[in-house]
């Protein structure tokens, strides 16, 4: 596996350093997240708006394109005092319960957002009709080209124009919230790559053991940051897509030892001021596509991009393997521990790849059970065998019934001592999890080995074990409570009742992305209070109408430069679903005391993570070129930080990225006001009745004066 120190820089010396390390246990790997937030504002609908283009020069008329925003309110919760963390150590479970939970406690206004959302397109023709006259009221004549002038992005006259559209829409909507908001940049030993809960070096400095990589894990510190997160020097903004996959500016990632030590193994080169990732990355010498029709070709039943959509690479590199199986149709979640020495997770999403910083250490990774097609490991140094399996049965917990481990690694093809021993260590227990070994070949091409076991879709094989060695885990043992849950070394039974998810293989990618999981019943009420199946279908019908009618067009957004997109509340992943077409990938987020709705945004075929926005995302600083915040701001505001999660937006938002803010009237003119004072560019902001709508685009502005962060200094 690849552990973050170890596995490439050991390269030169791998084979004896896997003895080294069979102590260690770790695991690298990149993913995305998703969350949800409760949300707590009662629903409605904004009609709206209007948008100018100020980032291309041109700025016609017809590029104010008018169009219907609704805004969308899930269920009320504000019910957030449940104990976070023991909801989840009991995690409630799959979508349905609890959103019906979230239903039930919810409800403050019941009537309006029942109403509201019951009427929906009623709305959403009355505000078309409406339209004319909107369309004037929002772009009083001259205001236009002031919008577009890009150097205007402070102009008064924008603020003014969201103020009017403000007191024209809503009356008066006087905002009382503070103006003068002084940032800090963070001193701290990480500089421009600060994670806050990744680099808490007070904590890490207290830890008894570090004999699981504990020292990788997360370790948020009880005041998070409200300070930015510097800019490196020379930084510029990013190389789109697909030329980032080769290439990207080597001042975004300043890690030049790095490249230095490296530059002679083949998987990324200093080249004037871009780095390059000749061949594809570390792992596959000669392309990673043949590696990749390899394994489909030793077994077909892999069928990436149909049977296979959503994977997890375990040990990532520069997650090559992933930015390549975006060529067939492939989301692949790569995630690796963070490491001062080679930031490979930076690199990966530098380039446009999604990763994450992870690691398996004493905890369970972030998912849901059972929501990946495959997981793979490449020039895989983890230990699975070590500690009962503990490592290789978190991936079971993972893995989809019926899902495939593709496991490249030298114990399946070399024959030095250390080699056989591990793998007949893992044969032993991969049979003991009842994993069937469907080939094992080698790639000639790129030189290496590859297992590939099936994970059983049937109990029989469990029950019929010699030896109950690993035990399967106890009835209560819920699969899917994965935040802050210790690693255990048990088998969870896979299950088997028609209606249960995992009994059944989702429909072939992209059927699967619209159609509502078989599993979701009409017995269930969604987070929107519908029947679930219906109000998937609703949600995912808003999302299109909402990304077609407004995102698209009307935020003077330039998609052709987005590459990722993070949804930080994404309820079933219906706004990911309608970017599906467009060449970005959305990490989905589930917030850890929303209703648990991330199984069905796997199991539609996208991927995402569970994460509590109290703390800081376990990615590095400008990862994302957009990101999408439905009703979470007011929701943090009531729970936690409100400052902090401000700057930890500013942290995970490229530079001249773009957020895209639905939420209650109030929270968005004190944002706008927020963002100004960082020098954020104020694109769109429109507010009708309780609800709106901003759009900011960052900039490259850093504050002068700085503040020191004594746990985050060496
Ligand atoms: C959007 O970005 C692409 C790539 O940078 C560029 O070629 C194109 O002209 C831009 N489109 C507009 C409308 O600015
Ligand atoms: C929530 O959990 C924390 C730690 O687990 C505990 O200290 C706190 O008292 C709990 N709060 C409630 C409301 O149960
Ligand atoms: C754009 O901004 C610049 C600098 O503030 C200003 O000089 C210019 O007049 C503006 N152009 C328009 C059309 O507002
Ligand atoms: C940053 O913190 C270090 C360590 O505490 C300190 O020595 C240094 O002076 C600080 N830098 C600034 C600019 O405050």
């Amino acid at each position: 596996m690849a552990l973050g120190k170890y596995s490439r820089v050991d390269g030169r010396k791998s084979t004896n350093y896997i003895s080294s390390i069979t102590f260690v246990v770790f695991v690298a790997l990149c993913l995305l997240g998703v969350w949800i937030m409760t949300s707590s504002s009662s629903s409605s609908i904004v009609p709206l708006k209007n948008v100018l283009d100020s980032e291309t020069e041109v700025k016609q008329s017809t590029q104010v394109s008018e169009t219907n925003v609704v805004v969308d309110t899930p269920t009320q919760s504000n019910v957030n005092t449940d104990n976070q963390s023991k909801q989840f150590e009991d995690n409630p479970g799959d979508l349905p319960e609890d959103a019906t939970k979230g239903d039930i406690t919810t409800t403050e206004s019941p009537v309006d957002s029942d109403g509201k959302k019951s009427d929906e397109s009623k709305a959403t023709n009355e505000a078309q009709s409406q339209t004319p006259e909107e369309k004037k009221e929002v772009f009083p004549s001259g205001a236009q080209s002031e919008l577009s002038n890009e150097t205007v992005t402070q102009d008064a006259s924008w603020a003014t124009q969201a103020a009017e559209s403000n007191k024209e829409t809503t009356g008066s909507l006087e905002s009382d919230t503070k103006t003068g908001y002084s940032w800090k940049i963070c001193n701290v030993t990480a500089g421009p790559d600060y994670i806050p809960c990744l680099d808490n070096l007070q904590a890490i400095r207290s830890l008894r053991s570090t004999k699981h990589y504990e020292h990788r894990e997360r370790h948020c510190p009880e005041d998070p940051p409200t300070c930015l997160v510097s800019l490196p020097e020379g930084y510029q903004r990013s190389i789109e897509w697909p030329t980032s996959r080769e290439k990207i500016w080597y001042h975004n990632v300043p890690h030049t030892k790095l490249a230095e030590i490296k530059g002679h193994q083949n998987w990324v080169k200093v080249d004037g001021e871009y780095l390059t990732f000749p061949g594809g990355g570390t792992q596959f010498k000669h392309g990673a596509l043949h590696y990749i029709d390899f394994i489909q070709q030793i077994v077909p039943d892999i069928a990436w991009g149909k049977r296979s959509r959503v994977i997890l690479d375990v040990g990532c590199g520069v997650a090559s393997f992933g930015g390549f199986l975006f060529d067939r149709d492939v989301l692949t979640m790569s995630f690796a521990p963070k490491d001062e020495h080679e930031a490979q997770v930076q690199f990966a999403l530098e380039r446009g790849i999604p990763a994450l910083s992870a690691v398996m250490g004493t905890k369970r990774l972030p998912f849901p059970g059972r929501v990946f097609d495959i997981v793979h490991c490449a020039r895989c140094r983890v230990p699975w065998h070590i500690e009962g399996g503990k490592l290789l049965l978190e991936l079971n917990r993972m893995l989809r019934p019926g899902g495939f481990f593709v496991w490249s690694a030298t114990p399946v093809y070399q024959k030095l001592a250390e080699d056989v021993e591990i793998w007949e260590a893992m044969k032993k227990l991969t049979k003991a999890l009842c994993w069937e070994l469907m080939s094992i070949s080698k790639d000639r091409v790129n030189k290496v080995g590859v297992a590939i076991y099936q994970k059983p879709s049937s109990n029989e094989c469990y029950e019929t074990r010699s030896e109950m060695e690993p035990p399967l885990c106890k009835e209560f043992d819920d699969p899917n409570a994965a935040w802050n849950v210790p690693l255990q070394a048990c088998i969870h039974k896979v299950p088997v009742g028609a209606s249960e998810r995992g009994s059944q293989w989702p429909e072939q990618w992209p059927a699967r992305a619209e159609k509502p999981p078989y599993w979701l019943s009409s017995s269930q009420v969604g987070v929107y209070g519908k029947a679930a199946p219906e109000d998937f279908t609703a949600d995912y019908e808003h999302w299109k109408r909402v990304v077609t009618k407004s995102y698209i067009s009307g935020m003077g957004i330039n998609w052709s430069t987005v590459r990722n997109v993070m949804d930080m509340r994404a309820v079933y992943g219906g706004f990911a679903a309608a970017l599906r077409d467009m060449n970005v990938w959305v990490m989905n987020v589930v917030n850890i005391d929303a209703p648990d709705t991330l199984p069905i945004i796997f199991e539609r075929g996208l991927f995402g993570i569970y994460h509590d926005w109290c703390q800081s995302f376990s990615t590095y600083p400008r990862t994302y070129d957009l990101l999408h915040a439905d009703h979470i701001f007011s929701k943090i505001k009531q729970k936690c930080n409100f400052e902090a999660f401000v700057a930890e937006v500013d942290r995970i938002l490229r530079p001249e990225g773009h957020l895209l803010v639905r939420d209650k009237a109030e929270s968005i003119s004190e944002l706008e006001n927020m963002f100004k004072s960082m020098h954020w560019e104020v694109r769109m902001t429109y507010t009708r009745d309780s609800e709106g709508l901003l759009c900011v685009k960052k900039s490259m502005w850093r504050p002068n004066e700085v503040v020191t962060i004594p746990y985050a200094i060496a």
